[in-house]
């Protein structure tokens, strides 16, 4: 009898849950299975942005080897296919799930106080990984990492200074990424100070080509069909460059090494990298989405009762064009 009561209790929870998730992540049926069993695993909801480069689905990559069942974690994925409204929605699915910890990769930076403050009325940690988020209230978010993206991006107007160093009249192209995330603001802010201390260097066109591949051959599509003699393609990740590099192609205009366009592009990731020793992206700043791990060890803290460090960095390089070995590139994990 108490074990039909209990079979009963748990198809309950299960048809709950069901009914509360949202529908728009790959792991959203499964998250009923928290409510019935967690078989003593600390249970992580990850709620990630999208996949919309080869870095997100790298960073995607990295934290579900991390947080697997051999490894002691139970892990709901949530893909918010670039939604700010859909990660809301995700969070509060782990709240009501009762998970241990929630992670999230925001979208944007603004935008996160209601849900996170009902994460932190509910106790559940939240760990924000990647981009940064700008809350009311530091509280709302245990512990952040993530990339230095004015650091990387003054990394990048640092090499355009000494290789532009006597050229008049540089006129440059600036593709962004996603308006509102931490990577376009970063990157963004660092281009815009190198623009005001040098005088010859001029932004000629500006648009978001959102982080996609697909939108940064459109927008380069349209660049080129305003501004013909661009010196710079300043483009804030690699799958917008290579889109770009398809526009250049098409269009049969020159760039890289060779003469022509310099191209400048964020990640590294080994598909760029390898762009960059073939010498069409003359300058590759890191980004580095090997996260899992080091979500990982904040987790381990919190379960020590530690206090995990509430910001931190990850170290990152750069490649140039000129210097780039084969060695590096291939053994890019990336
Ligand atoms: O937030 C990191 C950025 O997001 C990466 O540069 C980009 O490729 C990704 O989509």
């Amino acid at each position: 009898m108490r074990k039909k009561t209990l079979v009963l209790h748990s198809l309950f929870l299960i048809a709950l849950a069901l009914l509360s998730c949202d529908g728009s992540g790959s792991d959203a049926g499964k998250i009923a299975e928290k409510a019935a069993n967690t078989d003593g695993l600390i249970v992580v909801g990850f709620s990630q942005v999208g996949a919309e480069s080869d870095w997100r689905r790298a960073n995607t990559k990295s934290m579900r080897e991390t947080f697997t069942k051999e490894k002691g974690y139970k892990l709901f994925f949530n893909d918010g296919q670039q939604k700010q409204a859909n990660q809301i929605a995700a969070i509060r699915n782990f709240i009501r799930t009762k998970v241990d910890y929630i992670v999230l990769a925001p979208i944007s930076e603004q935008g996160w106080d209601e849900a996170l403050k009902e994460a932190k009325d509910a106790g559940i940690p939240v760990i924000v990984v990647d981009r940064m988020i700008q809350t009311s209230n530091p509280a709302f978010f245990t512990s952040w990492i993530g990339s230095d993206f004015r650091k990387e991006g003054g990394t990048a107007v640092a090499w355009m200074e000494k290789k532009f160093k006597d050229r008049k009249n540089l006129k440059i192209a600036h593709m962004q990424g996603s308006m509102g995330s931490s990577a376009q603001i970063g990157r963004t802010e660092a281009l815009q100070e190198g623009v005001s201390r040098n005088v010859e260097w001029k932004v000629v066109v500006r648009d978001s080509g959102d982080f996609t591949q697909v939108k940064g051959k459109e927008v380069m599509e349209r660049f080129l069909s305003e501004y013909r003699d661009i010196d710079v393609l300043y483009c804030e990740n690699d799958n917008m460059a290579f889109g770009a590099i398809q526009a250049m192609d098409e269009a049969r205009l020159p760039y890289g090494l060779r003469g022509g366009l310099v191209i400048i592009s964020f990640d590294a990731t080994r598909a760029g990298l390898e762009q960059t020793l073939a010498g069409n992206i003359a300058f590759n700043v890191e980004c580095n989405p090997l996260h899992g791990p080091r979500v990982e060890r904040i987790i381990q803290q919190l379960q020590e009762g530690k206090k995990p460090n509430k910001i931190v960095y990850v170290d990152e390089t750069a490649f140039d064009a000129a210097t780039i070995t084969r060695e590096e590139t291939n053994s890019r994990a990336y």
